[in-house]
Protein backbone atom coordinates (compact mmCIF):
# COMPACT_ATOMS: atom_id res chain seq x y z
CA UNK A 1 0.00 0.00 0.00
CA UNK A 2 1.94 3.29 -1.06
CA UNK A 3 1.17 6.88 0.63
CA UNK A 4 -1.38 7.82 -2.23
CA UNK A 5 -3.99 4.87 -2.10
CA UNK A 6 -4.38 5.77 1.66
CA UNK A 7 -7.37 7.07 2.96
CA UNK A 8 -7.65 10.39 4.95
CA UNK A 9 -5.64 10.37 7.95
CA UNK A 10 -7.78 10.23 11.25
CA UNK A 11 -5.33 12.06 12.98
CA UNK A 12 -5.43 16.23 13.51
CA UNK A 13 -2.57 17.02 14.81
CA UNK A 14 -2.67 21.17 15.46
CA UNK A 15 -7.06 20.94 14.90
CA UNK A 16 -9.51 20.01 17.34
CA UNK A 17 -10.78 16.85 16.68
CA UNK A 18 -13.98 15.89 14.48
CA UNK A 19 -16.54 15.15 16.95
CA UNK A 20 -16.33 10.98 15.63
CA UNK A 21 -13.20 10.81 17.33
CA UNK A 22 -13.85 12.89 20.27
CA UNK A 23 -12.85 10.64 23.10
CA UNK A 24 -13.03 10.57 27.16
CA UNK A 25 -14.28 13.87 29.10
CA UNK A 26 -17.51 12.54 29.60
CA UNK A 27 -18.06 13.76 33.25
CA UNK A 28 -16.87 17.60 32.25
CA UNK A 29 -19.23 17.30 28.80
CA UNK A 30 -22.55 16.19 31.55
CA UNK A 31 -21.40 18.85 34.11
CA UNK A 32 -21.54 22.04 31.31
CA UNK A 33 -24.84 20.43 29.71
CA UNK A 34 -26.81 20.11 33.15
CA UNK A 35 -25.56 22.76 35.33
CA UNK A 36 -24.81 25.09 31.86
CA UNK A 37 -26.34 24.74 28.93
CA UNK A 38 -30.02 23.25 30.82
CA UNK A 39 -30.07 26.35 33.19
CA UNK A 40 -29.31 28.68 29.78
CA UNK A 41 -32.35 27.41 28.27
CA UNK A 42 -34.26 28.09 31.17
CA UNK A 43 -33.12 31.93 31.20
CA UNK A 44 -30.38 31.63 33.43
CA UNK A 45 -26.60 32.56 32.38
CA UNK A 46 -23.79 30.45 32.82
CA UNK A 47 -20.35 30.89 32.91
CA UNK A 48 -17.22 28.13 33.04
CA UNK A 49 -13.72 28.71 32.85
CA UNK A 50 -11.82 25.77 31.26
CA UNK A 51 -8.54 25.40 31.98
CA UNK A 52 -5.81 23.61 30.98
CA UNK A 53 -2.74 23.56 29.16
CA UNK A 54 -1.52 23.53 26.13
CA UNK A 55 -2.67 20.91 24.07
CA UNK A 56 -4.68 19.26 26.51
CA UNK A 57 -8.08 19.85 24.50
CA UNK A 58 -9.50 22.77 25.51
CA UNK A 59 -10.47 23.65 22.10
CA UNK A 60 -11.51 20.62 21.33
CA UNK A 61 -13.76 20.24 24.22
CA UNK A 62 -15.28 23.77 22.80
CA UNK A 63 -16.04 22.44 19.76
CA UNK A 64 -17.38 19.02 20.85
CA UNK A 65 -19.47 21.18 23.08
CA UNK A 66 -21.03 23.35 20.22
CA UNK A 67 -22.42 20.34 18.32
CA UNK A 68 -24.39 19.24 20.98
CA UNK A 69 -25.98 22.28 22.25
CA UNK A 70 -26.96 23.88 19.11
CA UNK A 71 -28.36 20.13 18.42
CA UNK A 72 -29.84 19.31 22.07
CA UNK A 73 -30.12 22.66 23.53
CA UNK A 74 -31.18 25.60 20.50
CA UNK A 75 -28.12 27.31 21.48
CA UNK A 76 -26.14 29.39 19.02
CA UNK A 77 -22.53 28.98 19.07
CA UNK A 78 -20.17 31.94 18.69
CA UNK A 79 -16.58 30.95 18.67
CA UNK A 80 -14.57 33.79 19.24
CA UNK A 81 -10.76 33.02 19.15
CA UNK A 82 -8.44 36.03 20.96
CA UNK A 83 -5.00 34.37 19.47
CA UNK A 84 -3.30 37.64 18.74
CA UNK A 85 -5.76 40.28 20.50
CA UNK A 86 -4.46 42.02 22.73
CA UNK A 87 -6.66 45.00 23.78
CA UNK A 88 -10.42 46.00 24.10
CA UNK A 89 -10.68 47.54 20.49
CA UNK A 90 -9.44 44.04 19.17
CA UNK A 91 -11.55 42.08 21.46
CA UNK A 92 -15.03 43.44 20.74
CA UNK A 93 -13.89 43.14 17.10
CA UNK A 94 -13.34 39.49 17.47
CA UNK A 95 -16.53 39.07 18.70
CA UNK A 96 -18.31 41.36 15.89
CA UNK A 97 -16.61 39.05 13.37
CA UNK A 98 -17.17 35.84 14.82
CA UNK A 99 -20.55 36.71 14.95
CA UNK A 100 -21.02 37.04 11.64
CA UNK A 101 -19.54 33.99 10.81
CA UNK A 102 -21.16 32.10 13.17
CA UNK A 103 -24.51 31.25 10.99
CA UNK A 104 -22.30 30.33 7.98
CA UNK A 105 -23.04 27.06 8.38
CA UNK A 106 -26.60 27.50 8.39
CA UNK A 107 -28.11 29.21 5.36
CA UNK A 108 -31.29 30.09 7.34
CA UNK A 109 -29.20 31.79 10.04
CA UNK A 110 -26.57 33.45 7.44
CA UNK A 111 -29.78 35.19 5.60
CA UNK A 112 -30.74 36.52 8.67
CA UNK A 113 -27.55 37.93 9.56
CA UNK A 114 -26.56 38.94 6.24
CA UNK A 115 -30.18 40.81 6.13
CA UNK A 116 -29.45 42.79 9.46
CA UNK A 117 -26.05 43.95 8.68
CA UNK A 118 -25.79 44.10 5.33
CA UNK A 119 -25.34 47.37 5.57
CA UNK A 120 -22.02 47.36 7.47
CA UNK A 121 -21.22 43.84 5.80
CA UNK A 122 -17.59 44.38 3.67
CA UNK A 123 -16.85 41.91 0.49
CA UNK A 124 -17.43 38.73 0.10
CA UNK A 125 -14.32 37.23 1.89
CA UNK A 126 -12.44 33.97 1.15
CA UNK A 127 -13.61 32.66 4.75
CA UNK A 128 -17.35 33.82 4.34
CA UNK A 129 -18.88 37.55 5.64
CA UNK A 130 -16.79 40.50 7.34
CA UNK A 131 -17.91 43.25 8.77
CA UNK A 132 -17.09 46.37 8.03
CA UNK A 133 -16.23 47.57 11.80
CA UNK A 134 -15.79 51.82 11.35
CA UNK A 135 -19.29 51.85 9.44
CA UNK A 136 -20.77 49.68 12.68
CA UNK A 137 -18.81 52.17 14.68
CA UNK A 138 -20.02 55.38 13.21
CA UNK A 139 -23.73 54.71 14.08
CA UNK A 140 -23.20 52.75 16.84
CA UNK A 141 -20.10 54.31 18.89
CA UNK A 142 -20.64 52.12 22.20
CA UNK A 143 -20.47 48.92 20.07
CA UNK A 144 -17.09 48.18 21.41
CA UNK A 145 -17.94 48.43 25.07
CA UNK A 146 -19.59 45.51 27.06
CA UNK A 147 -23.01 47.06 27.03
CA UNK A 148 -22.95 47.69 23.47
CA UNK A 149 -21.68 43.88 22.67
CA UNK A 150 -24.61 42.58 25.01
CA UNK A 151 -26.72 44.54 22.96
CA UNK A 152 -25.25 43.33 19.89
CA UNK A 153 -25.50 39.86 21.54
CA UNK A 154 -29.04 40.70 22.01
CA UNK A 155 -30.22 41.77 18.61
CA UNK A 156 -28.63 39.01 17.53
CA UNK A 157 -30.42 36.29 19.25
CA UNK A 158 -33.58 38.40 18.67
CA UNK A 159 -32.71 37.84 15.01
CA UNK A 160 -33.24 33.79 15.06
CA UNK A 161 -35.95 33.86 17.41
CA UNK A 162 -38.54 32.37 14.63
CA UNK A 163 -35.76 29.96 14.54
CA UNK A 164 -36.93 28.56 18.07
CA UNK A 165 -33.20 29.43 19.19
CA UNK A 166 -33.21 29.78 22.92
CA UNK A 167 -29.73 31.16 23.89
CA UNK A 168 -26.15 31.71 22.72
CA UNK A 169 -23.06 29.46 23.78
CA UNK A 170 -19.92 32.20 23.52
CA UNK A 171 -16.69 30.52 23.29
CA UNK A 172 -13.67 32.75 24.23
CA UNK A 173 -10.56 30.90 23.30
CA UNK A 174 -7.32 31.35 23.25
CA UNK A 175 -7.15 34.45 25.75
CA UNK A 176 -3.55 34.17 26.86
CA UNK A 177 -2.38 37.23 24.94
CA UNK A 178 -5.48 39.07 26.57
CA UNK A 179 -5.61 37.89 29.85
CA UNK A 180 -3.08 39.86 31.74
CA UNK A 181 -4.96 42.94 30.46
CA UNK A 182 -6.48 44.64 33.70
CA UNK A 183 -9.50 46.08 30.98
CA UNK A 184 -10.30 42.75 29.72
CA UNK A 185 -11.08 41.54 33.35
CA UNK A 186 -13.30 44.45 34.04
CA UNK A 187 -14.79 43.70 30.41
CA UNK A 188 -15.56 40.24 31.27
CA UNK A 189 -17.20 41.67 34.96
CA UNK A 190 -19.15 44.19 33.25
CA UNK A 191 -20.67 41.88 30.34
CA UNK A 192 -21.80 39.26 33.46
CA UNK A 193 -22.94 41.42 35.74
CA UNK A 194 -24.66 43.76 33.85
CA UNK A 195 -26.50 40.50 32.07
CA UNK A 196 -27.21 39.01 35.31
CA UNK A 197 -28.56 42.78 36.53
CA UNK A 198 -31.00 43.27 33.79
CA UNK A 199 -34.88 42.47 33.79
CA UNK A 200 -34.32 39.75 31.16
CA UNK A 201 -30.83 38.54 31.39
CA UNK A 202 -29.73 37.36 27.68
CA UNK A 203 -29.39 33.85 28.24
CA UNK A 204 -25.57 33.08 27.46
CA UNK A 205 -23.89 30.04 27.84
CA UNK A 206 -19.86 31.91 28.32
CA UNK A 207 -17.24 29.56 28.27
CA UNK A 208 -13.31 30.74 28.63
CA UNK A 209 -10.48 28.33 27.61
CA UNK A 210 -7.28 28.91 29.01
CA UNK A 211 -4.17 28.00 30.78
CA UNK A 212 -4.66 27.62 35.18
CA UNK A 213 -2.02 30.78 35.15
CA UNK A 214 -3.95 33.33 33.06
CA UNK A 215 -7.12 32.44 35.35
CA UNK A 216 -4.70 33.40 38.03
CA UNK A 217 -3.75 36.49 36.24
CA UNK A 218 -7.66 37.07 35.27
CA UNK A 219 -8.53 37.18 38.88
CA UNK A 220 -5.80 39.08 40.33
CA UNK A 221 -6.93 41.99 38.12
CA UNK A 222 -10.63 41.46 38.96
CA UNK A 223 -11.51 40.03 42.58
CA UNK A 224 -15.16 39.39 41.51
CA UNK A 225 -14.17 37.40 38.32
CA UNK A 226 -12.91 34.05 40.85
CA UNK A 227 -16.85 33.28 41.79
CA UNK A 228 -18.42 34.15 38.52
CA UNK A 229 -16.74 31.22 36.58
CA UNK A 230 -17.52 27.81 37.59
CA UNK A 231 -13.88 26.21 36.95
CA UNK A 232 -13.14 22.84 35.26
CA UNK A 233 -9.66 21.46 34.72
CA UNK A 234 -9.30 19.61 31.57
CA UNK A 235 -6.79 16.47 32.72
CA UNK A 236 -5.37 14.07 30.94
CA UNK A 237 -6.68 10.78 29.40
CA UNK A 238 -6.65 7.50 30.81
CA UNK A 239 -5.40 4.78 29.66
CA UNK A 240 -8.50 2.81 28.60
CA UNK A 241 -9.42 6.30 27.08
CA UNK A 242 -6.73 6.74 25.00
CA UNK A 243 -6.92 2.77 23.49
CA UNK A 244 -10.47 3.80 22.83
CA UNK A 245 -9.46 6.64 20.68
CA UNK A 246 -6.32 4.66 18.80
CA UNK A 247 -8.66 2.11 18.25
CA UNK A 248 -11.35 4.12 17.03
CA UNK A 249 -9.38 6.27 14.96
CA UNK A 250 -7.54 2.84 13.12
CA UNK A 251 -10.39 0.89 12.50
CA UNK A 252 -12.03 4.09 10.91
CA UNK A 253 -9.89 3.48 8.10
CA UNK A 254 -10.06 0.09 8.21
CA UNK A 255 -6.54 -0.74 10.14
CA UNK A 256 -5.73 -2.41 13.39
CA UNK A 257 -3.37 -2.19 16.30
CA UNK A 258 -1.61 -5.08 17.94
CA UNK A 259 -2.07 -5.14 21.46
CA UNK A 260 1.46 -4.62 22.53
CA UNK A 261 1.38 -1.52 19.52
CA UNK A 262 -1.02 -0.16 21.43
CA UNK A 263 -0.18 0.36 24.49
CA UNK A 264 3.42 2.22 23.35
CA UNK A 265 0.88 4.46 21.59
CA UNK A 266 -0.53 4.88 24.93
CA UNK A 267 2.54 5.13 27.05
CA UNK A 268 4.31 7.61 24.70
CA UNK A 269 1.01 9.55 24.71
CA UNK A 270 1.02 10.03 28.97
CA UNK A 271 -2.38 11.22 28.31
CA UNK A 272 -1.95 13.84 26.12
CA UNK A 273 -4.18 14.85 23.61
CA UNK A 274 -2.00 16.45 21.25
CA UNK A 275 0.88 13.86 21.53
CA UNK A 276 -1.60 10.79 20.33
CA UNK A 277 -2.13 12.58 17.41
CA UNK A 278 1.22 13.53 16.41
CA UNK A 279 2.05 9.50 17.39
CA UNK A 280 -1.00 8.20 15.71
CA UNK A 281 -0.53 10.10 12.66
CA UNK A 282 3.34 9.13 12.00
CA UNK A 283 2.24 5.33 12.53
CA UNK A 284 -0.55 5.57 10.21
CA UNK A 285 2.02 6.75 7.45
CA UNK A 286 4.64 4.68 8.25
CA UNK A 287 2.67 1.60 8.25
CA UNK A 288 2.25 -0.47 5.17
CA UNK A 289 0.03 -3.46 5.78
CA UNK A 290 -2.75 -2.16 8.26
CA UNK A 291 -1.94 -3.43 10.98
CA UNK A 292 0.27 -1.03 13.31
CA UNK A 293 2.37 -3.48 14.95
CA UNK A 294 5.59 -2.73 17.46
CA UNK A 295 7.63 -1.47 14.92
CA UNK A 296 5.39 1.18 13.40
CA UNK A 297 4.83 2.21 16.61
CA UNK A 298 8.55 2.57 17.48
CA UNK A 299 9.34 4.24 14.47
CA UNK A 300 6.77 6.46 14.68
CA UNK A 301 7.16 7.31 18.49
CA UNK A 302 11.05 8.22 17.18
CA UNK A 303 9.44 10.12 14.78
CA UNK A 304 6.88 12.62 16.33
CA UNK A 305 9.78 13.08 19.52
CA UNK A 306 12.00 14.53 16.31
CA UNK A 307 9.08 16.22 15.04
CA UNK A 308 7.80 17.62 18.28
CA UNK A 309 11.47 18.76 19.19
CA UNK A 310 11.98 20.41 16.23
CA UNK A 311 8.76 22.57 15.69
CA UNK A 312 8.55 23.56 19.75
CA UNK A 313 11.42 22.37 21.34
CA UNK A 314 15.04 22.28 19.98
CA UNK A 315 14.78 25.77 19.34
CA UNK A 316 14.03 27.05 22.66
CA UNK A 317 15.84 24.69 24.53
CA UNK A 318 18.37 22.12 23.71
CA UNK A 319 20.02 25.06 20.78
CA UNK A 320 20.20 27.11 23.60
CA UNK A 321 21.92 24.38 25.68
CA UNK A 322 25.32 24.49 23.82
CA UNK A 323 27.81 22.64 26.34
CA UNK A 324 27.75 18.48 26.49
CA UNK A 325 27.18 19.08 30.30
CA UNK A 326 24.49 21.17 30.10
CA UNK A 327 22.72 18.23 27.83
CA UNK A 328 23.69 15.54 29.89
CA UNK A 329 22.39 17.16 32.79
CA UNK A 330 18.87 17.69 31.17
CA UNK A 331 19.21 13.86 29.75
CA UNK A 332 19.36 12.71 33.87
CA UNK A 333 16.22 14.59 34.81
CA UNK A 334 14.85 13.62 31.53
CA UNK A 335 14.98 9.78 32.19
CA UNK A 336 13.27 10.88 35.43
CA UNK A 337 9.68 9.82 33.87
CA UNK A 338 7.29 11.92 31.54
CA UNK A 339 5.32 12.70 33.69
CA UNK A 340 6.71 13.46 36.90
CA UNK A 341 6.78 17.36 35.93
CA UNK A 342 8.97 18.96 39.30
CA UNK A 343 12.03 17.39 40.67
CA UNK A 344 14.20 18.07 44.06
CA UNK A 345 17.71 19.28 43.33
CA UNK A 346 18.96 17.41 45.64
CA UNK A 347 18.00 13.90 43.88
CA UNK A 348 19.41 15.30 40.74
CA UNK A 349 22.39 15.96 42.24
CA UNK A 350 23.42 12.53 43.52
CA UNK A 351 23.04 11.83 39.77
CA UNK A 352 25.55 13.72 38.11
CA UNK A 353 29.20 13.56 37.59
CA UNK A 354 31.51 16.19 39.98
CA UNK A 355 31.56 17.75 36.77
CA UNK A 356 28.09 18.29 36.02
CA UNK A 357 27.45 18.95 39.91
CA UNK A 358 29.84 22.18 39.20
CA UNK A 359 27.42 23.24 36.22
CA UNK A 360 24.29 22.33 37.65
CA UNK A 361 23.12 25.52 39.38
CA UNK A 362 23.72 27.57 36.11
CA UNK A 363 21.81 24.81 34.51
CA UNK A 364 19.22 25.51 36.81
CA UNK A 365 18.77 29.09 35.76
CA UNK A 366 19.27 28.95 32.77
CA UNK A 367 16.32 26.79 32.27
CA UNK A 368 14.36 29.55 34.16
CA UNK A 369 15.27 32.00 31.86
CA UNK A 370 14.58 29.92 29.19
CA UNK A 371 10.97 29.34 30.66
CA UNK A 372 11.66 25.63 30.71
CA UNK A 373 11.12 25.42 34.74
CA UNK A 374 10.36 27.37 37.24
CA UNK A 375 11.09 27.67 40.98
CA UNK A 376 8.62 24.91 42.74
CA UNK A 377 6.80 25.37 46.39
CA UNK A 378 9.03 23.57 48.42
CA UNK A 379 12.78 24.06 48.61
CA UNK A 380 15.14 23.34 46.01
CA UNK A 381 12.22 22.07 44.00
CA UNK A 382 11.70 22.61 40.06
CA UNK A 383 8.64 22.36 37.79
CA UNK A 384 8.52 22.05 34.01
CA UNK A 385 5.94 25.10 32.57
CA UNK A 386 5.00 22.66 29.98
CA UNK A 387 4.30 18.81 30.25
CA UNK A 388 4.60 18.88 26.99
CA UNK A 389 8.40 19.65 26.93
CA UNK A 390 9.00 17.16 29.82
CA UNK A 391 7.60 14.66 27.65
CA UNK A 392 9.73 15.64 25.30
CA UNK A 393 12.71 15.79 26.89
CA UNK A 394 11.90 12.20 28.03
CA UNK A 395 11.35 11.22 25.26
CA UNK A 396 14.95 12.50 23.77
CA UNK A 397 16.95 10.73 26.65
CA UNK A 398 15.31 7.62 26.61
CA UNK A 399 15.97 7.40 22.90
CA UNK A 400 19.58 8.68 23.25
CA UNK A 401 19.86 6.17 25.92
CA UNK A 402 18.95 2.96 23.47
CA UNK A 403 21.71 4.46 21.58
CA UNK A 404 20.24 4.78 18.02
N1 LIG B 1 -11.01 14.52 23.64
C1 LIG B 1 -10.16 14.34 22.62
N2 LIG B 1 -10.14 13.20 21.91
C2 LIG B 1 -9.28 13.04 20.88
N3 LIG B 1 -8.40 13.98 20.47
C3 LIG B 1 -8.37 15.15 21.13
C4 LIG B 1 -9.23 15.39 22.24
N4 LIG B 1 -8.98 16.62 22.71
C5 LIG B 1 -8.00 17.14 21.93
N5 LIG B 1 -7.62 16.27 20.97
C6 LIG B 1 -6.53 16.52 19.99
O1 LIG B 1 -5.40 16.97 20.74
C7 LIG B 1 -4.75 18.07 20.14
C8 LIG B 1 -4.78 19.29 21.06
O2 LIG B 1 -6.14 19.65 21.28
P1 LIG B 1 -6.65 21.15 21.41
O3 LIG B 1 -8.12 21.06 21.57
O4 LIG B 1 -6.11 21.98 20.31
O5 LIG B 1 -5.95 21.56 22.80
P2 LIG B 1 -5.85 22.98 23.52
O6 LIG B 1 -6.93 23.85 22.96
O7 LIG B 1 -6.04 22.68 24.97
O8 LIG B 1 -4.49 23.49 23.23
C9 LIG B 1 -5.44 18.27 18.81
O9 LIG B 1 -4.70 17.58 17.84
C10 LIG B 1 -6.81 17.63 18.99
O10 LIG B 1 -7.27 17.12 17.77
MG1 LIG C 1 -6.79 25.58 21.92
Amino acid sequence: MDESSKDKSPFYPGQPVPVELFTGRQEVVERILTRGAGQVVQGKPMSFFIQGEYGIGKSSLASYLQNIVEKEYSLHSIYVSLSGVHDLQGVSEAILQATVRSGAFDPRISEKINRWLSRYIGKQQLFGLTLNLEALKKDNPSITSYLGILDFLRETLMKMGDLGTKGLFLIFDEINGIASQPEFASFLKGLVDQNALSKKPLPILLMLCGTEDRRAELIKSSEPLGRIFDVITISPLKENEMENFFNKAFHSVHMTVEKEALSTLTYYSAGFPKIMHLVGDMAYWIDKDRIIDMKDTRDAVIAAAEDFGKKYVNAQIYDALKSEDYRSILAKIGKEGPDRLSFKKSDIGSLLTEQEKNKFHNFLQKMKRLNVLHSGNERGEYVFNLRMVRLYIWLQATIESKGR
